[in-house]
């Protein structure tokens, strides 16, 4: 357990792991890993949404620890990964029927599932609620940990709370070196943003967090699931009017705060695809440069170009109509433009189809919960 989490007085030991298909070649690493992990300790490893900062679920110490360390609020309930289907039934107190059918059909794979609580899991680890938020990742590492560990792994994002999640070891010890046993270190995440998250304790099904598995997937297995107030919403009612927007229908899922995956950076972000947008996020950075500003660009490679020629500091994203590889660098475009020092960073959405209202939710939480509309044409 991270004893003084704040002194950064621990050595973060990294246990590299070469090649996922031989991991037999690095099985060392995990087991010195598994060993940390039973011994109440943190350790950081890859998972195929985000790096996760995990300690023994069932020890109320080695959790407290995740906390201390991330200093996250112990409001913010942690997700609970397991090495398989079948010890579903094991952390949650009963599993509903769309539950197992969910579990059939998505995992191994970027969905959480909120199922009633079993005495098992402490209730520090789902803030102290009658629920718990379940999932069996892909990454071969983090399911080949869990099995070496026995236990199952509480693990939120690997980041400091209120920073934008991790997906390389880099970015995790940017944030937690010194405060955590080890990482274990097989290269960037393959889906780049964190898990979907549905709640199957409420009737309709909701959609806490959309990620990885997108809505159109979860409808053909749960034609009720509904959205929270904030995705059914026209996403304008997010925008501008200070005060909109940023403190209504985030509760319903406790940790999900509109001012959240924030970079230092002023963000600002325009709701729309397509030419209206491009125009939209050239103005921005001409008039940010035009006042004397560093201003930082977010877009896919088909806007690079001109926007780097106006002068702006330009991470690309990849092509416009891949999400799955703009999903992949999306934070760490971010972390990058922040870690450059710019005084802003100009975005579009991504629509709201597919991974896009994934892209869009995270967006905008990095704009601290506003869009800004594109100008009527
Ligand atoms: O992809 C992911 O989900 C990553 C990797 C490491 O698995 N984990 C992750 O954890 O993103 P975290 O803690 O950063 O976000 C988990 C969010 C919480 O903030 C909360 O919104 C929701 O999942 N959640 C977890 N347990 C819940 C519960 N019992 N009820 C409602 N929401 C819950
Ligand atoms: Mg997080």
């Amino acid at each position: 357990m991270a004893d003084t989490p704040h002194t950064n007085s621990q050595r973060t030991e990294i246990l590299l792991v070469r090649d996922l298909d031989h991991l037999d070649d690095d099985a060392h690493q995990i087991e010195r890993a598994a060993t940390l992990i039973r011994q109440g300790k943190l350790v950081a490893f890859p998972t195929e949404t985000v790096y996760g900062l995990g300690a023994d679920a069932t020890n109320v110490a080695a959790v407290a620890g995740i906390f201390a360390a991330k200093e996250r609020p112990r409001t913010d309930p942690l997700i609970v990964h397991l090495a398989d289907d079948a010890d579903m039934a094991r952390v949650a107190s009963s599993v509903p029927a769309a539950a197992e059918r969910l579990a059939e059909r998505f995992w191994p794979g970027p969905l959480t599932l909120v199922v009633p609580r079993a005495p098992l899991i402490p209730a520090l680890v789902a803030a102290g609620g009658a629920t718990v938020g379940v999932r069996v990742p892909a990454h071969p590492v983090a399911r080949a940990l869990i099995r070496a560990a026995g236990v199952p792994i509480a693990a939120p994002s690997a980041n400091r709370f209120m920073h934008t999640s991790p997906t390389t070891a880099a970015h995790v010890l940017a944030d937690l070196d010194g405060r955590i046993a080890a990482i274990l270190d097989a290269g960037p995440c393959p889906v780049g943003v964190e898990s979907t998250v549905v709640d199957l304790t409420s009737d309709p099904p909701l959609l806490l967090r959309p990620g990885g598995i997108t809505l159109e997937m979860l409808r053909t297995e749960l034609p009720t699931i509904a959205l929270p107030a904030r995705h059914s919403a026209p996403i304008d009612q997010a925008s501008e009017s200070p005060g909109a927007a940023t403190d209504s229908p985030l509760q319903r899922a406790p940790g999900q705060m509109e001012r959240h995956y924030a970079p230092q950076a002023r963000m600002i972000v325009f709701d729309g695809v397509g030419m209206a947008a491009r125009q939209a996020v050239a103005a921005e950075v001409a008039a940010g440069l035009a006042a004397g500003e560093r201003v930082g660009a977010l877009v896919p490679d088909e806007e690079e170009p001109t926007l780097r020629e106006a002068g702006a500091e330009v991470m690309s994203l990849g092509p416009a109509a891949d999400l799955p590889e703009i999903a992949r660098r999306l934070y760490g475009g971010l972390r990058a433009l922040d870690a450059a020092g710019v005084d802003c960073i100009v975005a579009h959405t991504f629509g709201e189809a597919g991974l896009g209202l994934a892209l869009s939710d995270r967006l905008r939480r990095a704009a601290g919960g506003r869009l800004r509309q594109l100008p009527s044409s």
